[in-house]
């Protein structure tokens, strides 16, 4: 019998990058490839990278040069890069990695199996990464694996925004929408399979339709996707403040499945430097658009983007970001040091902030973000939440997973059950009982049906 071959996949960088390596498995498995998490059992070693920093920028280096040195073992071992960091260099990488077989760019997801045929075997090196008007890859549909509860769903790619910082809109193209029917198939064909929870992913999903002509507006999406029987819970990422309309804050009150959550990316709370980050809104206009929503979803959890040290930012400027995250009272932040990436508008900015101050900026940010977080999760002590299980907690012990609707994480031990066992994507009253640093602990009620 002939040997399955095998395909290894690492990922960094968003969501949107692991729904693609998603894509990648499911392109090999149709041509008969077995996935393998041990990469030197592998026949093709693919690397999903990303640029949005420099530091998962040189992940790839060193992952390079872990897997460029298995050829010598095996010289049928196909290595190809993929994502950002393989759009931003090009065939400028082949150059610097002697050894790498393929750069496939952020629209060319779906050649990856032909350029894989054509190096297979021959001295070839292939790279490539032309735009398309229409992203490769948007339209392949992956297979969720058996008990999968919540599913990514791609629904645009790309950025018009050009925020001065970010290589995103230089890296994955300008920005398109897939048609809402086609979405609308794949929700349902997860909904089939078994999937409750679908995550809709694009880097600015409140532009969603509107730059494609008759195509429906990300609100009416929403109100589709809310339509597809089996799906429980709705989410999306990511919003841009300036473009939160109030069709989508209605969208909280109006559609039962949409989860009050929302990731609302900040990135800093001066509109001094907001402005020179070229983010089109001031600390007052955001502020407006979380009371709305607060008025429409009083109990809505928000989550956000900060990044500090950003050229020119004063103490002052910091303060006003630490002030902010007071005023909204997030659930939690993902904060970053301003790191400089080529070919952005702010590499140009002069009052560059040293690695020192940002380092300590940074962990003040966090320390304030941490009490404010501590003071939500504990004020969660004695609520009953709905709990959708996700699987067995990682700390084990008999004890199960889930997300309340606001994703807060809990864990609580299985309950003594008349009608069967519990499984990932069963839906629980789950008492809240402690608050942990990340966590909650619970104790089920009843099942979310009774
Ligand atoms: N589309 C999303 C963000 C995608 S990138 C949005 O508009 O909010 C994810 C996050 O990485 C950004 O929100 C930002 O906080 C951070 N980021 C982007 N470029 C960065 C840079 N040059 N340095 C540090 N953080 C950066
Ligand atoms: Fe980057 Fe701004 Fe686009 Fe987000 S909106 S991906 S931060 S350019
Ligand atoms: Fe990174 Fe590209 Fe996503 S730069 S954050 S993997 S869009």
């Amino acid at each position: 019998m002939l040997k399955k071959q095998k395909i290894y996949i690492e990922t960094y960088g968003c969501q949107m990058n692991v729904c693609d390596s998603g894509k990648v498995v499911h392109l090999f498995a149709n041509l008969g490839y077995q996935p393998t998490s041990d990469s030197r059992t592998a026949d093709l070693i693919v690397i999903n990278t990303c640029s949005v920093r420099e530091k998962p920028e040189l992940k790839l280096f060193s992952a390079l040069g872990r897997y460029i040195p298995l050829k010598r073992q095996r010289p049928e071992l196909v290595i190809a890069v993929g994502g950002c960091v393989a759009q931003q260099w090009g065939r400028k990488l082949l150059e610097r990695c002697p050894g790498l077989d393929i750069v496939f760019g952020t629209h060319q997801l779906d050649h990856l199996p032909r350029l894989v045929a054509e190096v297979r075997g021959s001295q070839k090196a292939l790279s490539v990464t032309d735009f398309l008007a229409r992203p490769g890859g948007l339209e392949v549909m992956a297979s969720p694996a058996p008990a999968t509860v919540s599913a990514m769903v791609t629904i645009m790619q790309g950025c018009d925004n050009f925020c001065s910082y970010c290589i995103v809109p230089h890296v994955r193209g300008r920005e398109y929408s897939r048609p809402g029917s086609a979405i609308v198939e794949e929700v349902r064909r997860l909904a089939e399979s078994g999937v409750k929870e679908v995550m809709l992913l694009g880097q600015n999903v409140n532009s969603y339709g509107l730059k494609a002509s008759g195509e429906i507006s990300f609100a009416e999406l929403l109100g589709q996707v809310n339509e597809i029987s089996g799906i429980e819970r709705i989410r999306f990422t990511t919003s841009h403040p300036k473009d939160m309309s109030y069709e989508l804050i209605l969208a909280f009150a109006t559609l039962p499945k949409l989860c009050p959550s929302l990731h609302l990316p900040l990135q800093a709370g001066s509109d001094a430097v907001l402005k020179r980050m070229g983010r089109g809104y001031t600390a007052a206009s955001y502020l407006e658009k979380v009371e709305k929503l607060r008025q429409v979803v009083p109990d809505i959890a928000l989550t956000t983007d900060i990044i500090v040290g950003f050229p020119g930012e004063s103490e002052a400027d910091f303060q006003q970001t630490l002030t902010m995250l007071e005023e909204v009272g997030y659930d939690q932040i993902y904060s970053f040091k301003y790191s400089t990436r080529p070919g952005t508008r702010a590499a140009d900015y002069d009052d560059i902030i040293s690695d020192e101050e940002k380092r300590e900026r940074l962990a003040r940010c966090q320390a304030r973000q941490n009490e404010i977080s501590q003071a939500l999760l504990r004020a969660q002590v004695g609520k009953i939440a709905e709990v959708l299980v996700s699987g067995s907690s990682k700390r084990g012990e008999g004890e199960w997973s889930g997300r309340t609707p606001e994703s807060r994480i809990v864990n609580f031990p299985a309950p003594v059950l008349t009608s069967g066992k519990i499984a990932a994507g069963d839906l629980y009253q789950v008492k809240i009982v402690e608050a942990f640093k990340h966590s909650l602990k619970g104790e089920v009620v009843a099942d979310a049906g009774s």
